[in-house]
């Protein structure tokens, strides 16, 4: 695959790329918000929905024992992790399935522990479900996140809360937790009776040798307890075909989140998802590898710009994810100037930190999901803004 080729996208209704005008102000910012890549999808996808096309018969369809299949071989094959088919469930989105497990596993009022600065729909399921956000903060370490665990426990003592949040990888930093914090972790909402939904839509995509561990594969008792999100959307770019894998080891929670996407009328899964997640992961492998590798590369390139162009700009090196969380702090601009100068001076569009809750002031996250020429670009526009 020639992930250097530049792909035009405008015109094709792309959030990222011809709705920034609407959101941002600008008709003219090279973006890089979204969390999509620029990328085609493998040719082993995009082959797999012209058969499915062709056939030209889209009614009602439901995944199967083909499609669990799939999705075990995946979870073996990448992360080591033994899956039991049964407790596979769909959901066209990783975000809709949060939505469906606050409303599964918590009443109105009952409190959810996030860790900010975090994924900004983390805060919308649970406020727009009438749920409340409890926060653990991250704390920053080592030029890298820590997550705070005498504070946890305080937070997970509390009678209120019942379900914690996890992002791992963690999205905007990209940092991946090890075994030692999901133990942690873990332990503590075994003890105060708080489900853990584990979000691991970035998991496939590991830097640099890391190794992804899936919160549930740690312990059956933390299986029991746990809800793992993943989704071949992020990893092969394909977000739009709305496609993700909900796995569920305990019969009740399952059960319990079922009846949560059936109360939403959230049946089955459209054609071209079915098809889309069998292909991703039986034959998205050696596709993968090479994304890794250009990943790798664009983040080397985004590091050595920034340490000799921008060296005020500290760049927290993602562990996972095609996502750079970048510390702009030492201008000592207001969050509101550091947006309005990317924006209409360097003409880039980032996210700006504040989107993630606490802790994200004066920071922003870069997507270098493309290609290296449009990441230099894009690294240059952020010089630019900040001249
Ligand atoms: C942590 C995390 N969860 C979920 C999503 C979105 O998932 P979906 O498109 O399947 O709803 C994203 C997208 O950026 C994400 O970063």
């Amino acid at each position: 695959m020639n992930f250097d080729k530049r792909e035009e996208r405008l015109g094709t209704q792309s959030v990222k790329w011809d709705k920034a005008g609407e959101l941002f102000g600008v008709t003219d910012a090279l973006p890089m918000w979204v969390a999509d890549m620029d990328f085609r999808a493998p040719e082993a996808i995009t082959e797999a929905l012209k058969v499915r096309l062709d056939h030209g018969i889209f009614g009602y369809t439901a995944p199967d024992q083909k499609t669990k299949d799939a999705v075990c071989g995946w979870m073996q094959n990448r992360h080591g992790w033994k899956v039991n088919p049964e407790s596979i469930t769909f959901s066209p989105g990783v975000v809709t399935a949060l939505g469906m497990a606050v409303q599964a596993f918590t009443e109105p009022e009952d409190q959810v522990v996030v860790q900010p600065p975090v994924y900004t729909p983390f805060y919308h399921m649970i406020e727009k479900n009438g749920r409340r956000i409890l926060h653990n903060p991250l704390q920053k370490k080592d030029g890298t996140y820590a997550m705070d665990f005498e504070d946890l426990e305080t937070k997970l003592s509390d009678p209120s809360v019942k379900l914690f949040i996890l992002c791992n990888p963690h999205n905007p930093s990209g940092r991946s937790w090890g075994r030692e914090d999901l133990l942690k972790l873990g332990e503590l909402c075994l003890e105060h009776g708080v489900t853990v939904v584990s979000d691991e839509i970035h998991s496939d995509l590991m830097l640099y040798g890391h190794k992804h561990t899936p919160f549930a594969s740690l312990s059956d008792d933390f299986a029991e307890i746990s809800v793992t999100c993943a989704a071949p959307s992020k990893t092969f770019n394909i977000a739009g075909l709305q496609a993700s894998a909900i796995i569920i080891p305990d019969r009740l929670k399952r059960a319990k989140f079922s009846a949560s996407l059936q109360r939403n009328g959230l049946g089955g899964l459209n054609a071209f998802a079915v098809t889309a997640i069998e292909a991703a992961y039986s034959k998205g492998g050696p596709w993968l590898d090479e994304l890794i590798s250009y990943l790798e590369k664009n983040m080397n390139e985004a590091e050595a710009f920034l340490s000799t162009e921008l060296p005020k700009v500290k760049m927290m090196k993602p562990d996972a994810s095609y996502l750079i969380w970048l510390d702009f702090s030492a201008y000592g601009l207001s969050d509101a100037e550091l947006q309005q100068r990317m924006l209409k001076k360097g003409k880039v569009i980032l996210e700006p930190g504040t989107k993630y809750g606490p802790g994200g002031e004066g920071f922003m996250r870069l997507n270098a999901g493309c290609s290296l020429a449009t990441l230099q670009d894009g690294l240059r526009r952020i010089k630019a803004a900040l001249a």
